[in-house]
């Protein structure tokens, strides 16, 4: 039945005179009904959580030792991991989550996708979870610069020359976000400011309204089932569970199976072979050294792919200006997911054939697009990024029309183990 909190005496019970701490608890905590048939998938907004925090600390405690200029930054780096104490850890704690993050966040988003997470009535917390994940971008991105490695640079140099793409005011945007003609200091600055307050700002806020919208409507499961259609007489769902203790002890299992693999990483893997800390980036940043191949972080790399797949000139604008609407159009398409999707059932277990098809492909494109992201492109890579490419948007497009025609499978009434 939860750990429900009626009244509170002494310190505890003059502050909830003051601010409703009990009523949020029971409310949020041990009164909110949680389905009981979670399974591991539901572990990834838990962690992104624990992530979120780690970032923070591990953030503030960087920028007590960072340099944010063009002659101290790459200097002060290797001071924080050489000479300060722990130093190493804490940076490689920073550099390792942000990877860390999107693996989770990717989990996360797909589990919600798996599920139909999206549909009626929990819209918004998928929109609010979208616009999480674009700010997530902007920040890793200023991120990446601070360091002010070959790689911070000349990737900045790459993703803000895109701005550039844009016909009439390309130009002058791009001057604008770095503040120069080139990446410099004064773009280093500006990031910094973004990284370290502004972003973070903005993610803990829709975080936060990321979950209100999710408490306000109640989770989503395994089957896809409304919890809330089947209720006892006292108007406890009957297949939900207390958040508090049950999710709670249930998570601790996730955060340390989590930290495990998370330091494992962290003392053995740090730079995970170049995939979370380019081997360019322990060169100092060189105006007048290109690096011989430049790719994103691997996070990035799906979208970089499709930005290359575009090689050819459309409608009298060239390919640069297609790729880049091509890419803004991958994440953008996402917004929209629960209008796409006609199915009259949520979860994957029920829908059709076709759905999981559709699915399958369009992991196995994003991974592929992923992996050639990071390669040096081809003619044969760039073929095969063009088919991802298209598989990618295929699985959003034809949505509305395979999501609805195809037959489903009868859902349960109540919630399957
Ligand atoms: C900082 C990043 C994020 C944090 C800290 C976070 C946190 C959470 C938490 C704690 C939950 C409830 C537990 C769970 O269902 O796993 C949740 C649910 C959810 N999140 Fe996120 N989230 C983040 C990003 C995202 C993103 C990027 C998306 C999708 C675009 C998303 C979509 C959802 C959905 C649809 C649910 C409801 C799932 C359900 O009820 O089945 N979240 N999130």
């Amino acid at each position: 039945m939860g750990l429900r909190v009626t009244e509170a005496k002494g310190l505890l019970g003059w502050i909830d005179q003051r601010l409703p701490i009990i009523d949020a608890y029971n409310k949020h905590l041990a009164q909110y009904w949680t389905p009981k048939n979670f399974n591991v998938f539901y572990f990834f907004g838990s962690l992104a959580l624990l992530v979120l925090v780690n970032q923070i600390l591990t953030g503030i405690w960087l920028t007590m030792s960072y340099e944010p200029s063009a002659e101290g930054a790459f200097a002060s780096v290797e001071y924080i991991m050489r000479d300060v104490e722990m130093g190493w850890v804490i940076r490689y704690m920073h550099s390792t989550g942000a990877s860390a993050f999107f693996i989770v966040v990717y989990l996360h988003m797909l589990r919600g996708i798996m599920y139909g997470s999206y549909q009626k009535p929990r819209e918004l917390i998928w929109i609010f979870g979208m616009t999480i994940y674009l700010v997530l971008m902007a920040e890793a991105f200023m991120g990446y610069l601070l360091p002010w490695g070959q790689m911070s640079y000349w990737g900045a140099q790459v993703i803000v020359s895109l701005f550039s793409a844009i016909p009439l005011i390309g130009e002058d945007l791009a001057q604008w976000v770095r503040g120069d003609y080139l990446i410099s200091g004064i773009t280093l600055n500006r990031f910094f400011a973004l990284h370290v307050i502004a972003l973070p700002l903005v993610i803990v806020g829709l975080v936060v309204l990321h979950i209100l919208a999710l408490h306000e409507v109640g989770s989503n499961n395994p089957d896809g089932i409304e919890i809330k259609d089947t209720k006892d007489a006292n108007g406890k769902p009957l297949d939900g569970i207390a958040f508090h203790p049950y999710y709670t002890v249930k998570d601790i299992v996730g955060v340390a199976v989590f930290l495990f693999v998370f330091c494992v990483v962290l003392f053995f893997f740090p730079e995970m072979g170049g995939y979370f800390i380019e081997h360019a980036n322990f060169e100092p940043a060189n105006a007048l050294k290109t690096p011989e191949h430049i790719a994103p972080v691997w996070y990035f790399t799906p979208f970089y792919a499709m930005l290359r797949a575009i090689t050819f000139p459309m409608f009298g604008l060239d390919a640069k200006f297609w790729g880049v609407v091509v890419m803004g159009a991958a994440i953008a398409i996402l917004f929209v997911l629960p209008w796409l999707d006609r199915s009259p059932v949520r979860s994957m277990r029920y829908k059709g054939n076709l759905s999981k098809i559709m699915l399958a492909l369009f992991c196995l494109a994003f991974v592929t697009l992923g992996v050639l992201g990071s390669l040096p492109s081809t003619p044969i890579r760039t073929a095969v990024a063009q088919a991802g490419t298209l598989i990618y948007f295929l699985f959003f497009f034809a949505m509305p029309w395979y999501s609805r025609w195809e037959s489903t499978k009868a859902v349960p009434e109540r919630v399957t183990k």
